[in-house]
């Protein structure tokens, strides 16, 4: 099993990437600085995005699998919070049909990506379709993100939500994530997979 663990990437490759270091060090602004829900979460499309951009131009596999293993890290990490904190409180403020079809759509967008992850977790960048599930998940994170920030965000504004005690909360939780984050948290994905099907 990989580790997945963004401890483990080697922070060779990061220095590689100015852009990376860029949002590394704007994630250390965000501890200082109260955040609204909103800008977390953006901040977060905007690393992932930035990742998927650098694979395009990696050509060796230790590199792919260290960036692929970093991708999945911050995908869990970030579906993780979104599904424990935001996405419950969106569907407690509304009643409305169209805003409970929006958030079905968004968590079955998660569980398809997470397909995706849980088969790249245990693949090697020399496997048959690996760069090719690399791009579709990209595909699939870019299409997700777009909704969230053009729908999802309006529905987040316009409600009665306190905005910066969410991201608090939700800075608090990745936190908690990343450090106790093991391989084993790929078996987790696969038992929510499991537990979806039954819904
Ligand atoms: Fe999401
Ligand atoms: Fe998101």
């Amino acid at each position: 099993m990989p580790n997945i663990n963004p401890k483990s990437t080697n922070s060779s490759t990061k220095s590689k990437h100015k852009t990376t270091a860029s949002i590394d060090f704007r994630d250390n602004i965000s501890q200082c600085m109260p955040l609204d829900v909103i800008e977390v979460l953006h901040q977060d499309h905007a690393k992932v995005e930035d990742l998927f951009f650098q694979y395009r131009f990696l050509e060796d596999s230790k590199h792919k699998k260290q960036l692929v293993e970093e991708i999945l890290q911050e995908l869990y990490v970030h579906a993780t919070v979104e599904e424990e904190l935001v996405y419950p409180q969106i569907r407690e403020s509304y009643d409305e049909e169209d805003v409970q079809d929006m958030m079905d759509e968004a968590d079955t967008e998660h569980h398809v990506a997470k397909i995706v992850m849980a088969e790249l977790a245990v693949m090697k960048p020399s496997d048959d379709h690996y760069d090719a599930k690399v791009t579709v998940l990209g595909e699939l994170v870019k299409h997700h993100v777009g909704e969230e920030e053009k729908e999802m965000f309006k529905k987040i504004k316009e409600s009665k939500m306190d905005l910066e005690k969410l991201g608090e909360e939700v800075l608090k939780r990745k936190q908690e994530l990343k450090e106790e984050s093991t391989p084993s948290d790929i078996a987790k994905i696969w038992k929510e997979l499991k537990g979806f099907r039954t819904l």
